[in-house]
C-alpha cells in the first residue's frame, strides 16, 4: 500500500503499540479507517458503508459470491445454523476438540451436539464421523483445527451421501488450502473469528461465507433479528433471530486487516518450516501431521510429545521463557462444559437434550472419543505467530530439545539390565514387545504394601525381589508375588538385576539404602520424607545426577485427580492471583512405641513426616515460598512434636498456613483451600469444589477414581521414567527442595517460631553448588 505524509502521523499515534515486544497486528491503515467511520457520523452497520466493504473484499479473496459479517465466530457458526434452520433435536457432529465457541450455537439453536473422535491429526476422524450419523443427523461442523484442514475430501463424501450439510470452522484456519481450495469454501458454508489472536484480528469478529444464495439471504436475515426490511410501514420479522450486526467500527478495523492477511499466512508458512526442519532432529516429540493436501495457515505450531504429559514439558519451557501450552483446552468440550456435562443450559429444562426423549438421550461424559481423551495429554502447541524472529524459532527448538532431554535420559539401562523374558502381556501399547522393567521393594512394611499393591496393577512390571531387615515381611511379599526375599538390600542388591527399585525403609535408612540402590545402576523412587537432612538429600540427589539414574521422591499428592484439577484452574488464572492457601494435614494415630516419634530412626515428628507433603504440594500449586515462621507442640508424650503449625510467605506475595497433626480425632474433608482474588477452590480426596466470583453456584469436580489409582498413577509415572517412556515429573531437585524447607521449618521452630527466609528455589544451583564443595 502506498504510503502518504500523514502515515507517519498515524504511526506515531501507534507508536504505544508498536514499543510492546510481540505481535503489533493494527496500525495507520486501521486507524485511517476507524477515523473515516467515526467521521461518517454512523456506526451501526444498517446504512453503513465500511462492513458492506468488508463482506465484499472478504468474499472476494475467497472468491465466493457471498459474506455476512457478525460479532464473533461463535456468531458465525450460530448464523451458518440459522441458514439450516435445523429442527429442535436434530444433530449437529462435530469434534470435541475446538474452542466452546463451535459448540455454543448448536446448543442455542436448540439442535444437539454429537462428538465424533479424532485421527492422529487431531481433527475429526471422518471414519467415526460416518459411525455417528442417526437419522437426526443435520449436519456436520469441521474445525480446522490450529491451522490445519480436515480430511475433506473424506467428510465430503460422507456428507453427499447422508445429504447432510457440511460447515467449515475455519475460526483457526484463515487461507489454510485443502487440494488448491481455500477453506471455507469446501463445504456450504464457512465460518471465520475474527478474535484477537486469530491471523484477521478485530478483536472480536466474525464472518460467514457461502456460495448458496438461499442460504446467504437467511444469513442476511438472522444476523439482523430476521428483520426484512422494506422501508416504511409495518415491520416485518421473518423468524426468530439475533442481533448479531458488525459495527463499523469493527467492519473498519477487518477492512483494514484484509490486505495484510495473506502476508500474515505466508510468514507463518516460512517460520513453521523452519521450525518444522530443527524439531525434526529431535528425539520425543514431533509436529502434528498436516492433512495430505493441505496447505496449514499456522494458527499455533502444534506438536505431539511422544511420552506425554506436554503440560509438564510446557512449564519446563516457560522456565526457559519459551512460552509453550500443554494439553490445549486440557479436556474434550463435552468435559469441561457444563452446559453439556451437567447440561446446565435454559433453566432446569436440560433442553435441548431432553428434546429427544424419552426413547433418545444424550450423556456428555468420559469415554465417547477415547482418542481426543487420551491424546491432549500428548499435545503441545507453542504460540508461533508472523512477529516471530527465526532466531525465535531456534530458541524454541533448542529449549525445548534441551527439557527433553533433561527429563527423559534414554532407556539404555533398562535394555543393559533387562534379561530377555518372555514378554508378558502388556496393556500399554508403548510397552508392547519390551521385556518387563524389573522392580524391587526395599522395606516391606505398610508403606512397602501401597508401592506392592500398585506395582501390580501396572503394566509390564517384574516384582523381583523384597528386603526387610524382618526377613518374614520380605518373604511374605515373595509369596505373593514369586520374587525372591532378603533380609538386607545390599544382598538384594547383589542377587538382582533391577531397574528400579522403591525404597520404604525408615527415613533415616534412606541415604545409605539410596546411595547403595543408585551405585548398583538401578533407579530409585524413595518414600517421604527424602532424607532426615538436607546433607543427605542433596549427597543422594548428587548421586542420581551423577549417575544419570532417577531419584523419584514420592510426592504422591502430585498425582492426586483434584491436585492436577486444581494446578490447572491456577495455571490458567481461574482464580485470579493467589490471596492465600490453608492446607490441613490431620489424622488420629498415636505413634507412641513406633518408628516415627524415634527421632534416631524418623529424623522429626509431624513436620519431617508430612512437611515434605506439605511444602511440596504449596509451592507446586502457588509456587515458591520465600519466608517461614513456625511452631510445634505435643498433644501426647512423644519424644517428637505432632503437631504442627507454619505460615508461609510466597514470594508471589501470597500466604498460606499449614497445619500438620497425628492428633486430631475428626479432621475436616477438605485438606487444601485456596482463595484467589477472583475465586476459591476447595481440596479434598475425592475432588475438587471452586467458585469463580461471576459465578452463583460452586462447582464440584469429582475424582474419577479413587485414591488407589492415584497412588498407582505415581507408581506408573516412576516405572514409566523408568523405562524411558514417560518424561519426570518429579525428581530429586524437588525432593531437595522438600528437604530444605523442613530444615528451615525446624530452624524457625527452634527459634520460637522467629521468621526463617528460605533461599531461592534453584535445584540445580543446590545440587551443583554442593557437586563442587564436595569435589574438593
Ligand atoms: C475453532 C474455533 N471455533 C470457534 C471459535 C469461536 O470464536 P470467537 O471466540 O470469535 O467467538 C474459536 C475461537 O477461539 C475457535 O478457535
Amino acid at each position: 500500500m502506498r504510503r502518504t505524509v500523514s502515515d507517519a502521523f498515524w504511526d506515531y499515534l501507534m507508536k504505544p503499540a508498536r514499543q510492546r515486544a510481540g505481535r503489533t497486528p493494527y496500525g495507520a491503515d486501521e486507524l485511517r479507517l476507524l477515523r473515516t467511520a467515526l467521521l461518517s457520523q454512523n456506526l451501526c452497520s444498517v446504512g453503513g458503508q465500511l462492513v458492506r466493504d468488508f463482506e465484499g473484499a472478504f468474499a472476494g479473496i475467497h472468491d465466493v459470491p457471498y459474506a455476512v459479517a457478525s460479532t464473533s465466530g461463535t456468531a458465525a457458526i450460530h448464523v451458518a445454523l440459522g441458514a439450516l434452520d435445523p429442527n429442535p433435536g436434530d444433530e449437529v457432529i462435530t469434534t470435541p476438540i475446538t474452542d466452546l465457541g463451535t459448540i455454543i450455537p448448536i446448543v442455542q439453536q436448540n439442535a444437539i451436539p454429537v462428538f465424533a473422535d479424532v485421527d492422529d491429526s487431531f481433527n475429526l476422524d471422518p471414519r467415526d464421523v460416518e459411525r455417528k450419523i442417526t437419522p437426526r443427523t443435520k449436519a456436520i461442523i469441521a474445525v480446522h483445527l490450529f491451522g490445519n484442514p480436515c480430511d475433506m475430501d473424506a467428510l465430503t463424501a460422507i456428507a453427499k451421501a447422508h445429504r447432510l450439510a457440511l460447515i467449515e470452522d475455519c475460526s483457526q484456519a484463515h487461507l489454510a488450502e485443502y487440494r488448491q481450495r481455500l477453506v471455507g469454501t469446501i463445504g456450504e458454508l464457512g465460518c471465520f473469528s475474527f478474535q484477537q489472536s486469530k491471523h484477521l484480528t478485530t478483536g472480536d469478529g466474525g464472518m460467514t461465507i457461502t456460495a448458496n444464495r438461499a442460504y446467504a439471504e437467511r444469513m442476511k436475515l438472522f444476523v439482523d433479528k430476521g428483520w426484512a426490511r422494506r422501508g416504511f410501514g409495518a415491520r416485518a420479522y421473518l423468524f426468530h433471530a439475533p442481533n448479531y450486526r458488525m459495527t463499523e467500527l469493527v467492519g473498519a478495523v477487518g477492512l483494514a486487516q484484509l490486505p495484510k492477511l495473506r502476508q500474515v499466512v505466508a510468514r507463518r508458512r516460512e517460520l513453521a518450516a523452519l521450525l518444522s526442519e530443527q524439531v525434526a532432529g529431535i528425539d520425543g516429540v514431533s509436529p502434528l501431521p498436516v492433512t495430505p493436501g493441505a496447505i496449514s495457515s499456522y494458527w499455533t505450531y502444534p506438536l505431539v510429545v511422544s511420552g506425554g504429559n506436554a503440560a509438564a514439558l510446557a512449564d519446563r519451557m516457560r522456565v526457559h521463557r519459551v512460552w509453550a501450552s500443554g494439553g490445549y483446552i486440557g479436556k474434550p468440550m463435552y468435559l469441561c462444559s457444563e452446559s453439556l456435562a451437567a447440561k446446565k443450559t435454559f433453566g432446569t429444562s436440560q433442553w435441548p437434550f431432553t428434546c429427544n426423549e424419552p426413547e433418545i438421550t444424550y450423556e456428555y461424559k468420559a469415554g465417547l472419543c477415547p482418542k481426543a481423551e487420551a491424546g491432549l495429554d500428548r499435545l503441545l502447541t507453542l504460540p508461533l505467530d508472523e512477529s516471530w524472529t527465526s532466531e525465535r524459532v531456534a530458541r524454541a527448538a533448542e529449549v525445548l530439545a534441551r527439557c527433553l532431554e533433561a527429563k527423559s535420559p534414554s532407556t539404555r539401562r533398562v535394555a543393559v539390565n533387562s534379561r530377555p523374558v518372555a514378554a508378558a502381556p502388556a496393556p500399554h501399547s508403548s510397552t508392547t514387545g519390551s521385556p518387563p522393567i524389573r522392580i524391587a521393594i526395599i522395606g516391606c512394611g505398610q508403606m512397602g504394601r501401597w508401592h506392592l499393591n500398585a506395582y501390580q496393577r501396572a503394566a509390564n512390571v517384574e516384582l523381583v525381589g523384597f528386603a526387610d531387615t524382618n526377613l518374614s515381611a520380605a518373604e511374605q511379599f515373595a509369596a505373593e508375588t514369586g520374587g525372591h526375599a532378603y533380609a538386607s538390600h545390599r544382598e538384594l542388591l547383589a542377587a538382582e538385576q533391577l531397574d528400579a527399585a522403591s525404597v520404604c525403609v525408615v527415613p533415616a535408612a534412606h541415604r545409605q539404602v539410596v546411595l547403595d540402590t543408585l551405585e548398583a545402576g538401578v533407579h530409585v523412587l524413595c518414600e517421604k520424607p527424602l532424607a532426615t537432612s538436607l546433607g543427605d538429600a542433596r549427597a543422594m540427589a548428587i548421586a542420581a545426577h551423577r549417575k544419570g539414574l532417577h531419584l523419584v521422591p514420592a510426592f504422591k499428592f502430585r498425582f492426586f485427580e483434584e491436585v492436577r484439577e486444581a494446578r490447572t484452574l491456577i495455571d490458567r488464572g481461574g482464580l485470579g492471583p493467589i490471596v492465600s492457601a490453608r492446607l490441613i494435614f490431620a489424622c488420629d494415630l498415636d505413634m507412641t512405641g513406633r518408628w516415627y516419634a524415634d527421632p534416631r530412626l524418623s529424623g522429626g515428628g509431624i513436620v519431617m513426616d508430612n512437611g515434605a507433603h506439605a511444602f511440596d504440594l504449596i509451592e507446586f500449586l502457588l509456587g515458591p515460598i520465600g519466608s517461614m515462621a513456625a511452631t510445634a507442640s505435643r498433644a501426647r508424650p512423644l519424644d517428637v512434636e505432632d503437631t504442627a503449625l507454619v505460615t508461609c510467605a510466597l514470594r508471589s506475595g501470597a500466604t498460606a498456613t499449614i497445619h500438620l497433626t497425628w492428633s486430631v480425632a475428626a479432621p475436616p474433608t477438605t485438606y487444601l483451600e485456596i482463595y484467589g482474588q477472583q475465586g476459591t477452590a476447595l481440596l479434598d480426596l475425592h475432588g475438587l469444589t471452586f467458585k469463580l466470583a461471576t459465578w452463583q453456584e460452586w462447582k464440584r469436580v469429582p475424582n474419577p477414581s479413587d485414591t488407589k489409582t492415584a497412588f498407582a498413577r505415581q507408581i506408573n509415572h516412576f516405572v514409566g521414567a523408568a523405562r524411558g517412556t514417560d518424561s519426570l515429573a518429579v525428581s530429586h531437585t524437588d525432593g531437595v527442595r522438600a528437604q530444605q524447607l523442613i530444615e528451615a521449618a525446624y530452624d524457625s521452630i527452634q527459634s520460637d517460631g522467629a521468621s526463617i527466609s528460605v533461599r531461592e528455589a534453584d535445584p540445580l544451583v543446590l545440587v551443583s553448588g554442593f557437586t563442587a564443595a564436595n569435589a574438593s
